[in-house]
Protein backbone atom coordinates (compact mmCIF):
# COMPACT_ATOMS: atom_id res chain seq x y z
CA UNK A 1 0.00 0.00 0.00
CA UNK A 2 1.33 3.46 -0.81
CA UNK A 3 1.59 6.49 1.62
CA UNK A 4 -1.24 8.11 -0.48
CA UNK A 5 -3.58 5.51 -0.26
CA UNK A 6 -3.07 5.03 3.95
CA UNK A 7 -2.77 8.56 5.02
CA UNK A 8 -5.14 10.26 2.35
CA UNK A 9 -5.82 13.64 2.30
CA UNK A 10 -3.88 13.58 5.67
CA UNK A 11 -0.82 12.81 3.88
CA UNK A 12 0.07 16.16 2.01
CA UNK A 13 -0.52 17.41 6.03
CA UNK A 14 2.35 14.53 7.33
CA UNK A 15 4.89 16.17 4.68
CA UNK A 16 4.18 19.57 5.16
CA UNK A 17 4.46 18.94 9.45
CA UNK A 18 7.09 16.87 8.17
CA UNK A 19 9.26 20.01 6.55
CA UNK A 20 8.07 22.47 9.10
CA UNK A 21 10.01 20.65 11.73
CA UNK A 22 13.41 20.85 9.64
CA UNK A 23 13.15 24.04 8.36
CA UNK A 24 12.64 25.12 12.31
CA UNK A 25 15.62 22.75 13.03
CA UNK A 26 17.34 24.09 10.28
CA UNK A 27 17.06 27.61 11.89
CA UNK A 28 18.41 26.90 15.13
CA UNK A 29 22.20 25.54 13.44
CA UNK A 30 21.62 28.59 11.56
CA UNK A 31 21.10 31.05 14.28
CA UNK A 32 23.78 29.86 16.41
CA UNK A 33 26.48 30.02 13.94
CA UNK A 34 25.41 33.57 13.21
CA UNK A 35 25.34 34.37 16.99
CA UNK A 36 28.89 32.47 17.11
CA UNK A 37 30.45 34.73 14.08
CA UNK A 38 28.38 37.77 15.96
CA UNK A 39 27.42 38.82 12.02
CA UNK A 40 23.78 39.43 11.12
CA UNK A 41 21.23 36.60 11.13
CA UNK A 42 19.91 35.45 7.72
CA UNK A 43 16.49 36.28 7.79
CA UNK A 44 13.43 34.54 6.09
CA UNK A 45 15.09 32.82 3.12
CA UNK A 46 15.67 30.09 5.71
CA UNK A 47 12.35 28.32 4.95
CA UNK A 48 12.99 28.93 1.37
CA UNK A 49 14.76 26.04 -0.85
CA UNK A 50 17.87 27.10 -0.57
CA UNK A 51 18.56 26.55 3.23
CA UNK A 52 20.48 23.80 2.76
CA UNK A 53 22.81 25.31 0.78
CA UNK A 54 23.00 28.39 3.54
CA UNK A 55 23.32 25.88 6.09
CA UNK A 56 26.70 24.02 4.39
CA UNK A 57 28.40 27.85 3.91
CA UNK A 58 27.50 29.26 7.36
CA UNK A 59 28.89 26.05 9.00
CA UNK A 60 31.98 25.75 7.10
CA UNK A 61 32.76 29.19 8.18
CA UNK A 62 32.17 28.80 11.23
CA UNK A 63 35.13 27.88 13.90
CA UNK A 64 33.13 26.08 16.41
CA UNK A 65 31.71 22.05 15.92
CA UNK A 66 28.16 22.25 14.83
CA UNK A 67 25.73 20.92 17.46
CA UNK A 68 23.39 19.17 14.86
CA UNK A 69 25.50 16.57 12.54
CA UNK A 70 22.57 15.87 10.69
CA UNK A 71 18.63 15.23 10.90
CA UNK A 72 17.10 12.23 9.30
CA UNK A 73 13.02 11.93 9.39
CA UNK A 74 9.66 9.93 8.37
CA UNK A 75 6.65 9.35 7.62
CA UNK A 76 5.61 6.37 9.55
CA UNK A 77 5.43 3.65 6.95
CA UNK A 78 1.81 1.84 6.37
CA UNK A 79 2.98 -1.56 7.20
CA UNK A 80 5.02 -0.49 10.34
CA UNK A 81 1.91 1.75 11.10
CA UNK A 82 -0.79 -0.52 10.81
CA UNK A 83 1.53 -3.56 12.60
CA UNK A 84 2.12 -1.47 15.63
CA UNK A 85 -1.90 -0.68 16.02
CA UNK A 86 -2.37 -4.09 15.62
CA UNK A 87 0.20 -5.23 18.33
CA UNK A 88 -1.79 -2.63 20.85
CA UNK A 89 -5.10 -3.84 19.68
CA UNK A 90 -6.68 -0.96 17.18
CA UNK A 91 -8.16 -0.67 14.31
CA UNK A 92 -5.40 -0.25 11.45
CA UNK A 93 -7.41 2.74 9.55
CA UNK A 94 -5.60 5.85 9.10
CA UNK A 95 -7.89 7.87 11.55
CA UNK A 96 -7.01 5.39 14.31
CA UNK A 97 -3.52 6.02 13.40
CA UNK A 98 -3.88 9.81 13.99
CA UNK A 99 -5.57 10.03 17.13
CA UNK A 100 -3.75 7.03 18.75
CA UNK A 101 0.09 7.60 17.35
CA UNK A 102 2.06 10.51 17.88
CA UNK A 103 5.03 9.30 15.58
CA UNK A 104 3.49 9.06 12.11
CA UNK A 105 6.07 12.19 11.60
CA UNK A 106 9.29 11.26 13.29
CA UNK A 107 12.33 13.16 13.33
CA UNK A 108 16.05 12.29 14.62
CA UNK A 109 18.24 14.91 15.48
CA UNK A 110 22.14 13.68 15.52
CA UNK A 111 24.25 15.88 18.14
CA UNK A 112 27.94 16.04 18.83
CA UNK A 113 27.59 16.48 22.19
CA UNK A 114 25.28 15.53 24.92
CA UNK A 115 25.22 19.33 26.06
CA UNK A 116 24.27 19.99 22.63
CA UNK A 117 21.17 17.50 22.63
CA UNK A 118 19.56 19.31 25.76
CA UNK A 119 20.30 22.41 24.32
CA UNK A 120 18.35 21.59 21.40
CA UNK A 121 15.90 20.40 23.24
CA UNK A 122 15.50 23.41 25.09
CA UNK A 123 15.66 25.31 22.43
CA UNK A 124 12.81 23.59 20.73
CA UNK A 125 10.80 23.63 23.78
CA UNK A 126 10.33 27.24 23.93
CA UNK A 127 8.96 27.70 20.37
CA UNK A 128 5.95 28.66 20.19
CA UNK A 129 4.74 26.86 16.63
CA UNK A 130 3.91 23.87 18.62
CA UNK A 131 3.13 22.86 22.46
CA UNK A 132 5.12 19.95 23.89
CA UNK A 133 3.20 16.96 24.19
CA UNK A 134 5.56 14.93 26.36
CA UNK A 135 9.16 14.67 27.08
CA UNK A 136 11.09 11.79 27.55
CA UNK A 137 14.57 12.05 29.08
CA UNK A 138 16.33 8.54 28.68
CA UNK A 139 19.62 10.30 29.00
CA UNK A 140 19.25 10.87 32.53
CA UNK A 141 17.02 8.06 33.13
CA UNK A 142 18.55 5.35 30.28
CA UNK A 143 16.32 1.99 29.33
CA UNK A 144 17.83 -0.77 31.03
CA UNK A 145 19.05 -1.43 27.93
CA UNK A 146 21.54 0.78 27.92
CA UNK A 147 19.19 3.21 25.54
CA UNK A 148 19.81 7.03 25.85
CA UNK A 149 17.87 9.72 23.82
CA UNK A 150 15.93 12.85 24.31
CA UNK A 151 12.35 12.10 22.99
CA UNK A 152 9.68 14.80 22.77
CA UNK A 153 6.38 14.53 21.27
CA UNK A 154 5.40 18.24 19.79
CA UNK A 155 2.20 19.02 18.44
CA UNK A 156 1.71 21.72 15.77
CA UNK A 157 0.12 24.78 16.94
CA UNK A 158 -0.08 26.48 13.64
CA UNK A 159 0.89 26.55 9.98
CA UNK A 160 -0.75 23.96 7.74
CA UNK A 161 0.30 21.29 9.88
CA UNK A 162 -2.25 22.27 12.94
CA UNK A 163 -2.77 19.83 15.22
CA UNK A 164 -0.50 17.11 13.71
CA UNK A 165 1.61 14.96 16.12
CA UNK A 166 5.58 14.45 15.84
CA UNK A 167 7.77 12.55 17.54
CA UNK A 168 11.44 14.19 18.05
CA UNK A 169 14.17 11.58 19.28
CA UNK A 170 17.74 14.06 19.74
CA UNK A 171 20.78 12.10 20.81
CA UNK A 172 24.40 11.74 20.12
CA UNK A 173 26.45 10.64 17.06
CA UNK A 174 27.87 7.89 19.29
CA UNK A 175 24.63 6.61 20.97
CA UNK A 176 23.01 6.73 17.72
CA UNK A 177 25.62 4.33 16.04
CA UNK A 178 25.22 2.08 18.92
CA UNK A 179 20.98 2.53 18.53
CA UNK A 180 21.18 1.42 14.86
CA UNK A 181 22.90 -1.72 15.27
CA UNK A 182 20.39 -2.63 18.48
CA UNK A 183 17.53 -1.93 16.41
CA UNK A 184 18.86 -4.60 14.08
CA UNK A 185 18.69 -7.11 17.05
CA UNK A 186 15.45 -6.58 17.62
CA UNK A 187 14.30 -8.00 14.17
CA UNK A 188 16.40 -10.85 14.20
CA UNK A 189 13.98 -13.76 15.27
CA UNK A 190 16.91 -15.93 16.34
CA UNK A 191 20.20 -14.98 17.96
CA UNK A 192 22.71 -17.25 19.49
CA UNK A 193 23.93 -16.38 22.53
CA UNK A 194 21.10 -13.75 23.13
CA UNK A 195 21.83 -13.09 27.01
CA UNK A 196 25.53 -12.75 26.47
CA UNK A 197 24.56 -10.26 23.46
CA UNK A 198 22.09 -8.31 25.22
CA UNK A 199 24.52 -7.86 27.78
CA UNK A 200 27.51 -6.76 25.52
CA UNK A 201 25.11 -4.04 24.14
CA UNK A 202 24.44 -2.79 27.12
CA UNK A 203 28.36 -2.75 28.36
CA UNK A 204 29.00 -0.91 25.04
CA UNK A 205 25.83 1.96 25.79
CA UNK A 206 27.81 2.47 29.02
CA UNK A 207 31.41 2.40 27.69
CA UNK A 208 29.81 5.15 24.87
CA UNK A 209 28.26 7.03 27.78
CA UNK A 210 31.20 7.34 29.38
CA UNK A 211 32.98 8.30 26.06
CA UNK A 212 30.66 10.84 25.79
CA UNK A 213 30.88 12.41 28.94
CA UNK A 214 35.05 12.36 27.99
CA UNK A 215 34.00 14.33 24.81
CA UNK A 216 31.99 16.90 26.61
CA UNK A 217 34.93 17.28 28.90
CA UNK A 218 37.65 18.19 26.49
CA UNK A 219 35.62 20.25 24.30
CA UNK A 220 34.76 22.62 27.59
CA UNK A 221 38.47 22.83 28.42
CA UNK A 222 39.02 23.48 24.18
CA UNK A 223 36.25 25.92 24.75
CA UNK A 224 37.55 27.66 28.00
CA UNK A 225 41.02 28.18 26.56
CA UNK A 226 39.70 29.76 24.00
CA UNK A 227 37.42 32.00 25.57
CA UNK A 228 40.76 32.87 27.88
CA UNK A 229 43.15 33.59 25.16
CA UNK A 230 40.64 35.26 22.79
P1 LIG B 1 7.08 2.94 20.71
O1 LIG B 1 8.31 2.26 21.24
O2 LIG B 1 7.31 3.70 19.43
O3 LIG B 1 5.93 2.04 20.65
O4 LIG B 1 6.63 4.09 21.73
P2 LIG B 1 6.93 4.27 23.26
O5 LIG B 1 5.74 4.87 23.85
O6 LIG B 1 7.53 3.07 23.86
O7 LIG B 1 7.99 5.45 23.16
P3 LIG B 1 9.55 5.47 23.34
O8 LIG B 1 9.84 6.92 23.55
O9 LIG B 1 10.04 4.50 24.35
O10 LIG B 1 10.11 5.01 21.93
C1 LIG B 1 9.87 5.71 20.76
C2 LIG B 1 10.90 5.34 19.69
O11 LIG B 1 12.23 5.51 20.20
C3 LIG B 1 10.89 3.90 19.22
O12 LIG B 1 9.93 3.71 18.22
C4 LIG B 1 12.32 3.75 18.70
O13 LIG B 1 12.48 4.37 17.43
C5 LIG B 1 13.12 4.55 19.71
N1 LIG B 1 13.55 3.68 20.81
C6 LIG B 1 12.99 3.57 22.03
N2 LIG B 1 13.64 2.68 22.78
C7 LIG B 1 14.63 2.18 22.03
C8 LIG B 1 15.65 1.19 22.25
O14 LIG B 1 15.75 0.59 23.30
N3 LIG B 1 16.52 0.96 21.23
C9 LIG B 1 16.45 1.62 20.04
N4 LIG B 1 17.35 1.30 19.09
N5 LIG B 1 15.49 2.53 19.79
C10 LIG B 1 14.60 2.81 20.76
MG1 LIG C 1 9.04 1.76 23.06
Amino acid sequence: MTFEEYYGEAYPVLKQTEKELLNLIREYQINLTETYQGREKIAEETVEESAEETLKETVKESEDLQPILYCRSRIKSPESMMAKLKKQGFHTDCATALLKMHDAVGVRIVCSFVDDVYAVAEWLCGREEFDVVEKKDYIAWPKPNGYRSLHLILRMSKGAGQGMQAEIQIRTIAIDFWAALEHQMKYKREVEHERLMREELKRCADEIMSVDMSMQAIRDFIRNENNCFA
